[in-house]
């Protein structure tokens, strides 16, 4: 399965908001569609949209041939399309680092980067099975907050990816996937994933997470990043941090698994992020329905910090960074 890819002259995605039920593949040929599937999630998870970013630039030069105004705001609206994942900035401006050089240097580079996500998909799948193995007791159960998996890259994924080379290698017990409110991308997409690899699985409400660690059912913790910071602070989906807290209490190693396309070394801790927050519309009401009284107000961060002390490792195509035994990024 691939999520993200270069067809013809456009960038085409697996629509994320039409699963688990339809598997629906959008055409994106403009910017105004490029980043509009960035902001309402049809193609979301840090790596995926850092590639979107970049495929976005390869369509705006095409449609800007002539109108080098346009074309600056045009890559400046992908940049800045969603704040908090640091793949997409990244993206976009290697992409349009490469804009004297033509249309073909620019599809070359997304590509490119493309091409090494889907490489570091595949190294963090080996260096995140071969820390759960030392980790964990034998066949873990794991619990997973969020997307992480294909949907969330390329091919392949991140955290989710570690989880299914264990399960290839016949070293995994059970997963819990959190279900992630408010838009669901662990009860909507990681269950859909897990199902097509065929590891047995349970969806949990979010709040269940440090419960079910506390009761002994849980032997690991395993996530995503959209941004981690030079200390080591995890920028990631709203409820991580509470799933670290709830780890950090049963004493259960917390693996943060992301390519280094996510490590922002500018970035001096996870309080000078910017946490997208994206409205109320989402949590005062679901499928359409209004879900509290008319004049609720609500408070939407889209992500949290894990503070670098919760973390037990980050795991990058590169390297396996031990944070609790005080190494550092
Ligand atoms: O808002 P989303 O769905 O784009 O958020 C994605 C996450 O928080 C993921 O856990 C993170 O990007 C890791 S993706 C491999």
């Amino acid at each position: 399965m691939r999520t993200i890819d270069w067809v013809g002259d456009a960038v085409e995605i697996i629509d994320q908001t039409a699963l688990p039920t339809h598997t629906k593949m959008s055409r994106l040929s403009t910017v105004d569609e490029v980043v509009a599937a960035i902001q309402s999630l049809a193609v979301r998870g840090a790596p995926a949209i850092g590639v979107a970013g970049a495929l976005g630039v390869a369509v705006a030069v095409r449609q800007y041939a002539n109108d080098p105004d346009g074309l600056a705001a045009a890559v400046e609206r992908l940049r800045t399309a969603r704040p908090t994942a640091v793949n997409l900035a990244r993206g976009v401006d290697r992409a349009a680092a490469r804009i004297p050089a033509g249309p073909p240097a620019v599809l070359a580079e997304a590509t490119a980067l493309m091409t090494e996500e889907i490489a570091a998909s595949a190294a963090m799948a080996r260096h995140g099975a071969d820390l759960l193995s030392q980790l964990c007791p034998p066949r873990p159960r794991l619990l997973t907050h969020c997307n992480t998996g294909a949907l969330a890259t390329v091919v392949g994924g991140t955290a989710l990816a570690a989880v299914a080379e264990l399960h290839r290698r016949g070293g995994l017990g059970a997963v819990i996937a959190s279900e992630t409110r408010p838009l669901l991308q662990g009860a909507r997409l990681t269950a859909w994933e897990l199902a097509r690899l065929g590891v047995e699985f349970q969806v949990a409400v979010d709040g269940a997470g440090p419960f079910l660690m506390a009761r002994g059912m849980v032997d690991a913790v395993i996530v995503g990043a959209d941004r981690i910071c030079a200390n080591g602070d995890t920028i990631n989906k709203i409820g991580t941090y509470a799933h670290a807290l709830g780890a950090r209490r049963a004493g259960l190693p917390f693996i943060v698994v992301a390519p280094e396309t996510t490590v922002d070394g500018k970035t001096a801790t996870g309080a000078d992020v910017d946490i997208e927050d994206r409205g109320s519309a989402e949590i005062v009401a679901f499928a359409g329905t209004l879900t509290t009284p008319a004049d609720a107000a609500a408070i939407n961060p889209a992500f949290d910090v894990t503070p670098a002390d919760l973390v037990t490792a980050i795991v990058t195509d590169r390297r396996v960074v031990r944070l609790d035994r005080g190494e550092r990024l």
